[in-house]
């Protein structure tokens, strides 16, 4: 069964039944990966291309190896050493990209919307958002579906602590979308400055700056990083308050359920929002998100090529 549409550009416009088949897909697929020869034939002769704005380590390496296991084409796009850095717009290179026949154009790009722009020109080829400004990071929540389901079973009654830069944060979004549709109880804890106004209503999540309020019998604590390269104001006094207020050591971890997990979309500022023995500690699966991150991949290039086959959108 394919996706219900052709593109992938956000947990608001993603059904929950497609959740539920990315979600089953990946595990499926996630065998793959431990075999000696980690490459299957399912999208021989495709193409896919990375198209990022932004810096990234996990999105893009996991979307270019999750292509390859399943044998299509990868391109790299690396806006420094392309036309872009000579004023090209979006729309321009996303026509010339188009006019070598990629089947899926993955894009990560610092602006809210760039993605769901360029799916409006892009009529013969799926577009999956890796990240747009502030907005949604579909991808990121989606592995981290995955995580917390692996180790939780359920996502019913689980109480969900994400913390820090709520503001500036697209996994934040992202997340609290896709875990309250789940089921789940998510509550965001930060700064007032990062938290903003009508965000809980808006996404229907509890809000508090207490940190021990947020973490007090929490099934899964997901620390966020503090964005300072969005950050154009200054929104703490200094890293050690921050560190000392929302920082999570194992002393606040102790606030959580004995089981909790700890997660983090990376990477990770040691000693800033996680102290390295909680972020190296038994209780965290950052590394287990990464890992998931290819098998969510593989299973959304599989099913929105096959959306794109059967013409739907
Ligand atoms: N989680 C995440 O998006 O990481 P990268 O910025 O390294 O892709």
């Amino acid at each position: 069964m394919p996706l219900s549409g052709k593109h992938l550009l956000g947990i608001a416009e993603l059904p929950t039944s497609d959740i539920r088949l990315i979600l089953n897909t990946a595990r499926s697929f996630r065998e793959i990966s431990s075999r000696p020869i980690k490459k299957v034939p399912t999208l021989r002769g495709r193409t896919v291309i990375n198209l990022f704005y932004e810096a990234s380590t996990r999105t893009r390496s996991s979307f270019e190896i999750a292509a390859k296991r399943l044998s299509a084409d990868a391109i790299n796009f690396s806006v420094s050493t392309s036309s872009v850095a000579k004023g090209e717009s979006l729309i321009d290179t996303g026509m010339n990209l188009l006019s070598m026949n990629p089947d899926v154009i993955v894009i990560r790009h610092q602006e809210a919307g760039a993605p769901h722009l360029l799916a409006r020109y892009l009529k013969n080829c799926s577009v999956v958002n890796a990240g747009d400004g502030m907005h949604e990071h579909p991808t990121q929540a989606l592995l981290d579906a995955l995580t917390i389901e692996d180790r939780k079973s359920r996502f019913e009654g689980l109480k969900i602590a994400i913390v820090g830069d709520i503001a500036h944060s697209r996994v934040a979004r992202s997340n609290c979308l896709l875990l309250t549709r789940m089921g789940a109880e998510v509550w965001v804890c930060g700064p007032p400055t990062l938290i903003p106004v009508g965000f809980g209503e808006h996404y229907g999540v509890r809000v508090t700056c207490q940190m021990r309020e947020a973490l007090e019998d929490a099934d899964v604590v997901m620390m966020l990083r503090t964005q300072r390269e969005r950050q154009k104001e200054v929104f703490y006094p200094s890293v050690k308050e921050y560190f000392a207020l929302y920082g999570l050591n194992r002393k606040k971890l102790a606030w959580a359920k004995k089981n909790a997990i700890v997660m983090h979309p990376g990477p990770i500022n040691r000693g800033v929002e996680i102290d390295p023995d909680v972020a190296d500690g038994s209780e965290s699966v950052i590394l287990e998100q990464v890992n998931n991150g290819v098998a969510v991949r593989m299973a959304i290039l599989y099913l929105i090529l096959g959306a794109a086959e059967e013409g739907s959108r």
